[in-house]
């Protein structure tokens, strides 16, 4: 099981460094909009709107998918309170077998490089409420959000960081996703297994409850 002993160094490296090395360079200004108009959630939420990266393709324990795992619980997200969306896209890890990515993603953090994306970043001024999710790469988001999270302003908003993992829980993402907007009200976060996701929106439904 080769994958998973590259999995198993992975988490080791990451609880030994804290690895969070982001946001060290200049972000870079290419940016996507992919933002789903849809009809804002009701109940206790007021506007919301889910923003995850997600990688299609080759992944740990679930093989070759279409659809990435966080793709699939910002989906259930937006599908049970009404949140619209904006996926942040870049192509630099298109048809990247597993292997490879995690060398590519550990260089990044290491470097804290800062992908472009796609498009441009989504007028936030609407929302009160922001759901941030990516999976876990070497202990906190990857790279190509903290682009973008460089580009926005989530000032007196409410925050909900998601992750989708295969070990490692929020990892370092919600104390990231704090230091990047410190004047956000960020929330205690959720997390899933990606091999769980596909089964797990009853696991999804509870925690949208307790919100
Ligand atoms: C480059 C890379 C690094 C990863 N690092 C971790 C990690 O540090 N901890 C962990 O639990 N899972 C790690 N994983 C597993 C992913 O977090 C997990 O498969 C996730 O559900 C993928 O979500 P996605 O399909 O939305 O991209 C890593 C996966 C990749 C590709």
């Amino acid at each position: 099981m080769k994958i998973k002993n590259i999995l198993i160094a992975v988490l080791a490296v990451v609880f030994a460094t804290g690895c969070n090395g982001q946001n060290k360079n200049n972000a870079e200004t290419r940016h996507d909009t992919s933002l789903n108009e849809q009809t804002s959630n009701t109940g206790n939420m007021k506007k919301s709107i889910v923003i995850f990266f997600s990688h299609a393709g080759d992944n740990y324990s679930v093989g070759i998918i279409d659809t990435g795992n966080t793709k699939i619980v910002a989906d259930y997200i937006s599908e049970i309170t009404g949140a619209d969306q904006f996926e942040i896209v870049t192509h630099k890890y298109d048809g990247m077998a597993y292997m490879p990515l995690i060398e590519l993603a550990k260089k990044e953090a290491a470097a804290g490089e800062l992908p472009p994306y796609e498009g441009t970043a989504p007028n936030l001024s609407g929302y009160d409420t922001v759901f941030i999710g990516g999976p876990v790469w070497w202990g906190t988001y990857p790279q190509v959000m903290f682009t973008l999270f460089k580009d926005i302003n989530l000032d007196g908003k409410t925050v909900i960081p998601f992750t989708t993992h295969e070990g490692s829980g929020l990892a370092n993402c919600v104390g990231d996703v704090k230091k990047a907007f410190p004047k956000a009200n960020v929330q205690k976060g959720f997390s899933i297994y990606g091999h769980e996701v596909r089964t797990g929106k009853a696991k999804l439904e509870k925690w949208l409850k307790s919100l």
